[in-house]
């Protein structure tokens, strides 16, 4: 377990906004930063990260949290491997206090394969450099391919022994469990039927050269590795298999590196596979990234459109396939990001080609060589169809295809325009097939269109005529002055009864000086109003907890202890205020600017307002009572009227709040 201490300096030290900038490209707005939704397709960014706070919210899928929230999230940590990344990232020594087998055992199954492929990247990085059959076979493959040992290093390549089961043995010396090593494919295991009780094991990639492939926060996932002599019946790469971890669709080569070259070049290049991502990295490009051998996905596709809107294709210099990637490219255009493709020339690959060449001059060439990707596919398809009428018309269709995924409808005409050039066919017929496609397409369309339709959504829900929860909408605003202001000391003016000089009882105004905390929960405690929402009784009780315990309540310490869900909760509340920031010239001539009244005034409106309207809910369920029951109602009577007068005494009380 992580020392509670640990977690406390984790806190303390980590940056929301500089952990959430690693993967997302975040723009200041006012005091917050904005940027596009890390876990939807949007165009107009809805994502908010409150520096101050330091909290963030997405108003797209409705998730927000602190800085731990995010990491789960996005990911996919369990909340200690959240807090190790944090530490590491901030240069916090993490304390551990003992563990028991027990414990050891329970330890979160993911974690445990995440912590054999790191085991299994050291083991095989330590087989390259530190043996003789590492350093002759695998470290010499690699400086003959051109990689300095920098790179080799940065990308952590490794060498796997051409034993049967050397990295296992070693696994296993370590501690590391058979069941971890088998579902991360590291090892494959073969039932024995003489012993069954000791099946035999073999290491899965036994004398090959070692690719490790990280997700986009640096943690192993799983492996690719390439065969080293030339036999022609093993496949020449081999791949980990899909896991818990690993899921194939779901990650690009060589991300972890790239994602801040992305995000500042505004580009990212895609290529085939593990050699030319390394080799042009080491040439000096870094916004690379391959989908390793697999189409590309939409979820990897996703994982880019994070960083930048611009993707550029780099194909190979053999036209074999070409037409076939190109399909792919289509799902890019889906995404609303603007395609380029390069190709190299006759019998070179990007690994290649950068290997040979200068920097300046892969620059150039990549300047040069990359098209806009419709109008090369417009400008390879009339090449093709050139001299064939019949298959003229299949191009048109192939290409409206293509345009037809592109969700602005101002590009899709300036594509249509100039493909009809291209191809030699008139505007007209291209816009006929369009519409024509578009039937089927439309539903694509508004598809993709959701999130800009949902900024207007915020607004409407926001409308009177809506049926609104008060109970939990009040409650809700409770928890949220508890939050800002519930250590403020503040003058809150009250009605009580008092003796006048006639000996008559009458109301009179006094003012009370009060924390708000204390204010609130006196109020509601009088009453005994328990919050019907649980997740607000929840956190209402924590709350007033901390304040009671510390003057100095600070939001995110209070965040760190509590679980993920409230974290949540907490977050949406206030955040509330900020979606009107992302669409405010939306807001400006729908509402009115909120007239600016005090936190005493605030508080105390929105206690009497609960409380009235608790007693009149109160007053209607006994009414409703009486209606229905035969017996006598005097004592329903009795307390009804109590309440009709507490009702009045409530009003008075709101009406001078008011005034
Ligand atoms: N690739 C793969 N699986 C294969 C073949 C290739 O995943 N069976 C990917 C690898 O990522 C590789 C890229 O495609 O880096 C390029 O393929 P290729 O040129 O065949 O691989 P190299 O290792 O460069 O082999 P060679 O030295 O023969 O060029
Ligand atoms: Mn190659």
């Amino acid at each position: 377990m992580i020392s509670k201490n640990t977690i406390d300096k984790v806190y303390e030290s980590a940056r929301l906004e500089e952990v959430i900038g690693d993967f997302v490209q975040l723009k200041k707005s006012g005091s917050n930063f904005k940027g596009l939704s890390p876990f939807s397709d949007e165009r107009s960014p809805s994502f908010m990260v409150s520096p101050v706070k330091q909290i963030w919210k997405d108003f797209s899928s409705g998730k927000g949290g602190n800085v731990v929230a995010f990491l789960m999230e996005h990911e996919h940590f369990t909340y200690p491997e959240a807090i190790k990344y944090l530490a590491k990232k901030y240069n916090v020594e993490i304390e551990e206090t003992e563990r028991t087998d027990e414990q050891k055992q329970e330890a979160n199954e993911r974690e445990s394969m995440y912590l054999v492929s790191e085991f299994a990247q050291k083991h095989f990085a330590h087989m390259l450099w530190d043996t003789e059959l590492g350093k002759a076979i695998g470290l010499s493959y690699f400086k003959e391919r051109g990689f300095t040992e920098e790179t080799i290093k940065k990308f952590n390549l490794g060498y796997c022994l051409d034993q049967w089961d050397g990295f296992t043995k070693a696994a296993f010396d370590k501690g590391y469990k058979l069941k971890y090593l088998e579902q991360t494919g590291l090892t494959i295991v073969k039932e024995d039927t003489q012993n069954p009780n000791n099946p035999r094991t073999f290491d899965r990639f036994k004398g090959r050269v070692m690719f490790p492939i990280h997700s986009m926060s640096g943690r192993v996932l799983g492996f690719g590795g390439r065969i080293l002599g030339n036999d022609k019946k093993a496949a020449k790469y081999l791949n980990s298999p899909e896991s818990d971890i690993y899921h194939k669709s779901k990650v690009l080569y060589g991300i972890y590196h790239a994602k801040q070259s992305i995000a500042k070049e505004d580009n990212c290049y895609l290529v085939e596979g593990y050699t030319d991502v390394i080799q042009f990295y080491q040439r000096g490009i870094h916004n690379v990234v391959s989908s390793s051998g697999t189409a590309l996905t939409p979820e990897q596709i996703r994982l880019i459109n994070r960083l930048t809107k611009n993707i550029t294709v780099l194909f190979d210099g053999d036209a074999a396939g070409l037409r076939a990637s190109l399909r792919g490219i289509d799902l890019i255009l889906e995404q609303g990001m603007n395609v380029k493709v390069c190709t190299f020339p006759e019998g070179e690959d990007p690994d290649s080609f950068s290997k040979n060449n200068a920097l300046e001059d892969v620059q150039h060439y990549l300047e040069e060589k990359s098209q806009d990707f419709i109008q090369f596919k417009a400008g390879l398809l009339a090449q093709e169809a050139a001299n064939d009428p019949i298959k003229r018309a299949d191009t048109v269709r192939d290409i409206i295809q293509s345009i037809s995924k592109i969700p602005d409808a101002i590009k899709r005409e300036i594509y249509i325009q100039e493909c009809a050039n291209i191809m030699k066919v008139s505007e007209g017929v291209l816009f006929t097939t369009l519409a024509q496609m578009g039937k089927k397409g439309a539903s694509d369309m508004t598809k993709t269109q959701k999130p800009d339709q949902r900024a207007f959504d915020v607004v409407k829900n926001e409308a009177p005529q809506q049926k609104v929860d008060v109970q939990y909408l009040l409650e809700r605003k409770i928890i949220e002055l508890l939050l800002l202001y519930g250590n403020e000391k503040e003058e809150f003016e009250d009605l009580v009864l008092k003796e006048s000089e006639s000996g008559d009882l009458v109301l009179e105004p006094e003012s009370i000086e009060a924390k708000v905390y204390e204010k609130i929960y006196l109020d509601l405690q009088d009453d005994e109003i328990e919050l019907a929402n649980e997740q607000f009784r929840q956190i209402y009780s924590k709350l007033i907890e901390a304040l009671n315990q510390n003057t100095d309540f600070s939001i995110s310490t209070f965040l760190s202890g509590l679980d993920q869900q409230l974290v949540s909760e907490i977050s949406s509340i206030l955040m509330e205020e900020e979606k009107y920031a992302l669409h405010s010239w939306e807001r400006k001539d729908i509402y009115p600017k909120e007239k600016k009244v005090g936190v005493a005034q605030l508080v105390s409106e929105t206690i009497l307002t609960l409380r009235c309207f608790l007693i009149k809910k109160r007053m209607t369920a006994l009414q409703d009572n009486t209606k229905e029951s035969q017996e006598d109602h005097r004592e329903t009577l009795e307390e009804i009227m109590n309440y009709l007068q507490l009702n009045k005494l409530l009003n008075k009380k709101l009406n001078r709040v008011f005034s």
